[in-house]
């Protein structure tokens, strides 16, 4: 689903960038270019980071389980 019509950033695209580093809305911005013209997909554009980064989180506390119930 494309979210940023400006710059035709889809919901892959910031997932991707999430998964190659982005943390907050600036570093998607300048990873992808999402948000940075009319402004109209901040709203979602943040919403889906957020829906990424919780992802990421919550893989990372499963490696970490993993790790400790291996040890
Ligand atoms: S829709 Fe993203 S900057 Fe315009």
């Amino acid at each position: 689903m494309y979210v940023c019509i400006c710059n035709a950033v889809t919901d892959s695209a910031i997932r991707q960038a999430v998964s190659e580093g982005a943390r907050s809305l600036r570093d998607l911005s300048a990873q992808t270019g999402c948000s940075t013209q009319c402004g109209r997909c901040v709203h979602v554009a943040r919403d889906v980071l957020d829906e990424a980064l919780s992802e990421i989180g919550s893989a990372h506390s499963r490696v970490e389980l993993e790790i400790v119930a291996s040890s």
